[in-house]
């Protein structure tokens, strides 16, 4: 029984649902119809929300799988002695009497007898790229010893005469193979950066560089980030990941402080499975100093990666930049600049600059004659 109530109502719908008369009437069973509505509300509530639990325990199921499981054994209180305090505390107890260690709040100056930079170089491929680091460094921290491990036996007569000739000490080293089998090839030589914390006559501060950066400042102010007063003994910048910030430091730059305690404790830990294992030494070390480390800006190790999602930014940073790390593409390795052009025609610059300065030519054919 229609009412013209009831027809108006009708038409109303019809015009604003903009549907045909035969639909009509399913909307307004639903949408008149006390009871029907309160069940339509309630069965939207349910379908709603059970896709809403259903999306959550998914996303739960994926962080649970995603995310590491670490055994605390690095945090164990018999195993931990990270740093001097630490240890400390677990040698002499908890009375320990930090004001009396390290002259706590009696900075000297930096002396620049007692800190160093440093990087490695394993292999005569990364030549170049040592070369140029080691030119940029001295180019703009021209007061500051530059030592290049290396394992003797490894490297040319050829490339060591060359890297010599441009101001690198040559510190040889023994390898630290990885505590277990399978690792990346690339990375299996990385555990001996732990060596550098025994190096003990460079107590003020070590800058250690991968061979595959540049360094385009005076960074050697770091060195005043770990001077006793600051309670700070390492520093790094966190990786950049596809462009995007990670809660993670990459090892390929890092500021440290050697110390024999802490150098112990690193050969004694770096062997349990704590921690990322498949990246090597850069796993361990963010496992080791995970709640201790200083974060240093991402200016200081700048993932030439950052062009795969931001290449904007490279124009942006540029101005700011400290040390770039070709990462995924190395212009002394691979001509052809794929998606890196900016960062290569900057490399390639920076390359010629060196060989207007220094004559390359003349010092590849020196070295060879020797
Ligand atoms: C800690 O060192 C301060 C300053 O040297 C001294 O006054 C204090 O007595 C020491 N405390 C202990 C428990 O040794
Ligand atoms: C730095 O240390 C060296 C070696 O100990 C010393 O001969 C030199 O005088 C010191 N330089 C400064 C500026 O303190
Ligand atoms: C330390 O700095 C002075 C200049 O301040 C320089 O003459 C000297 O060669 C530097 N020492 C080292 C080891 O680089
Ligand atoms: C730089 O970024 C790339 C791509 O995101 C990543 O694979 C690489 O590990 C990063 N480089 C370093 C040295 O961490
Ligand atoms: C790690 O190395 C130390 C020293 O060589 C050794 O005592 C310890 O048993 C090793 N730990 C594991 C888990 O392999």
């Amino acid at each position: 029984m229609n009412s013209p109530n009831d027809e108006a109502t009708h038409s109303l719908l019809r015009e604003t649902l903009k549907v045909s008369t035969g639909k009509v009437n399913s909307y307004k069973r639903i949408l008149l119809n006390k009871h029907g509505l309160i069940r339509f509300i309630i069965k939207s509530i349910i379908f709603f929300g059970g896709l809403t639990i259903f999306g959550i325990l998914l996303i739960y199921i994926y962080e649970t799988i995603k995310t590491p499981k670490y055994d605390s054994v690095l945090y164990d209180d018999n195993y931990v002695c990270h740093d001097s305090k630490t240890c400390g505390i677990k040698y002499h107890g908890d009375n320990y009497n930090f004001t009396n260690d390290d002259d706590n709040n009696n900075d000297k100056e930096i002396n620049n007898t007692t800190v160093a930079f440093f990087s490695s170089l394993y292999s005569d491929n990364y030549l170049k790229g040592a070369l140029l680091l080691g030119y940029t460094i001295k180019k703009h921290n021209p007061n500051h010893q530059m030592y290049l491990q290396y394992f003797p036996g490894r490297l040319s007569i050829d490339t060591i005469c060359q890297v010599q000739s441009i101001g690198w000490i040559m510190k040889p080293v023994e390898r630290i193979p990885p505590p277990w089998k399978g690792l990346y090839e690339g990375y299996r030589d990385q555990y001996t950066k732990l060596r550098m914390w025994s190096f003990t006559e460079f107590k003020d501060g070590i800058i250690y560089l991968d061979s595959d950066t540049v360094v385009l400042k005076y960074i050697a102010n770091l060195f005043e980030l770990i001077k006793p007063s600051t309670g700070f003994e390492f520093a790094a910048s966190p990786d950049l990941w596809d462009g995007k910030d990670s809660n993670t430091f990459n090892a390929g730059f890092m500021l440290l402080k050697p110390n024999i305690d802490v150098y112990n404790e690193l050969m004694r830990t770096h062997n349990i499975s704590a921690y990322e294992k498949g990246y090597a030494e850069q796993g361990f070390l963010n496992e080791f100093y995970r709640y201790r480390y200083l974060r240093l800006p991402e200016t200081y190790n700048i993932n030439i990666s950052l062009m795969k999602t931001t290449p904007h930014l490279w124009k942006v940073l540029l101005p700011n930049m400290n040390v770039v790390h070709y990462t995924c593409r190395k212009p002394f390795l691979r001509s052809d600049p794929g998606i890196y052009a900016e960062p290569y025609e900057f490399w390639i610059k920076l390359y010629n600059e060196m060989d207007k300065d220094l004559n390359l030519e003349k010092l590849e054919s020196e070295c060879k004659n020797k």
